[in-house]
């Protein structure tokens, strides 16, 4: 295979972006926004504390024994508008013990705000999503929370939730935290910016236009394998968009290459297509990696070569290269500005879902530029796990 990733041709080369795809995108499912995130996992409370002290999340809300929960125990933890849930099973039987079992740590839920669960579950279903939840109203002391939910790819369902009428701590069940050991400061995560789904060869157009059909997504950006690859791997990606363009889902599946795609060793070992990575945003991704570092997230390293040729590509990126190269900050550039990024090795023991952290200046890409360095950095992990 040939290089075709170089001095930011690649924009041109094979990556198609849509601008006006949130216009495109139609309102028949108003999203306001991700409500929140809950992810399955083994041990919940050592989760909320990793989660606490290395990225600066503040416990909000508890579910569990204490709060009359028999099955689970789950963390609500919040940093500006990013919303986490992290829940574990209590005992061995039931979905989300199977889940854990089956996956390991990974993504659950990733919920919508809406004003309407009942319409936009109806809207959803008859346009063919699988239902997860009715329309359901839980009652509550503080009130009443609107839930339903669909199924997306793997076992990754999208719940739409309604708190209107709702002034509890997180949902009924839950207790607020009423003393939260303080969390680290000096990162600033502000939202989730794009939430990536992995999911199986020749699925992509499925999912793309399970998104543009039932839930009235558009397509903001195409990227083929002639652009995404790497020696050894290659993937294609289409990003979809909702119409006021705050949702952002990339979906990935793998292409065939000399060796095994990041994408089949996600497969591999999530057993099921999955939520690959969440880009949450920062406008002080210098200041904020510095102390992530420093606290023991690890991110992956970019060679000293990925730098030396960044500035022809990039030009000013307002941070000079010799601090983006100390911390491992990547930088890409499109017509429509620039964009800093990063991304963290896996967060549990299987090699699956990671985070990337964003600072935007104009870009709506995802650093198409940076792909081929992160993959061949990527693949270098891939190759110590003995899986390329
Ligand atoms: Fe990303």
């Amino acid at each position: 295979m040939t290089d075709t990733i170089s001095r930011g041709a690649a924009n041109q080369a094979g990556a198609i972006l849509n601008k006006n795809a949130a216009a495109e995108a139609q309102d028949f499912l108003p999203l306001k926004g991700i409500d929140h995130v809950e992810f399955w996992v083994g041990n919940a409370k050592q989760a909320a504390h990793y989660y606490r002290a290395l990225w600066g999340f503040t416990p909000m809300a508890y579910a569990g024994l204490e709060t009359g929960v028999r099955d689970r125990s789950s963390f609500v933890m919040v940093q500006n508008d990013i919303r986490f849930v992290f829940t574990a099973p209590i005992g061995p039987d039931g979905e989300i013990a199977e889940h854990v079992a089956k996956h390991g740590d990974g993504v659950h839920d990733i919920a919508f705000a809406v004003d309407d669960v009942e319409s936009a579950w109806r809207e959803t279903t008859s346009r063919g999503a699988v239902s997860a939840l009715d329309p359901t109203e839980i009652e509550g002391k503080k009130g009443t929370l609107r839930r339903s939910a669909i199924h997306t790819y793997g076992e990754v369902i999208h719940s739409f939730v309604d708190r209107s009428d709702y002034h509890g701590a997180f949902a009924p069940g839950y207790h607020r935290v009423t003393q939260p050991a303080p969390a680290a400061t000096g990162q600033v995560l502000l939202e989730v910016d794009h939430c990536v789904g992995n999911v199986g060869l020749g699925e992509m157009n499925r999912f793309v236009d399970f998104y543009k059909n039932v839930l009235g997504f558009a397509q903001l950006i195409h990227y083929d394998d002639k652009v995404i690859h790497t020696d050894y791997s290659a993937l294609m990606s289409k990003v979809m968009t909702n119409g006021n363009g705050r949702i952002k889902f990339p979906i990935n599946e793998p292409a065939a290459g000399k060796k095994k795609s990041q994408i089949q060793e996600f497969l591999d070992y999530y057993l099921d297509a999955g939520t690959q990575h969440i880009a949450m945003r920062t406008e002080d991704i210098v200041g904020t990696v510095r102390v992530l570092r420093e606290r023991g997230v690890e991110f992956l390293g970019m060679p000293h070569a990925y730098y030396e040729s960044l500035p022809a590509r990039v030009g000013d990126v307002g941070v000079p290269m010799d601090v983006l190269e100390e911390l491992g900050i990547e930088a890409d550039r499109d017509e429509e500005g620039y964009l800093l990024q990063i991304f963290t090795r896996p967060v549990q023991d299987r090699p699956t879902f990671f985070f990337e952290i964003i600072e935007r200046h104009g870009s709506r890409g995802f650093g198409v530029g940076n792909f081929k360095a992160l993959f061949e950095a990527i693949e270098t992990e891939q190759a110590r796990r003995g899986n390329l």
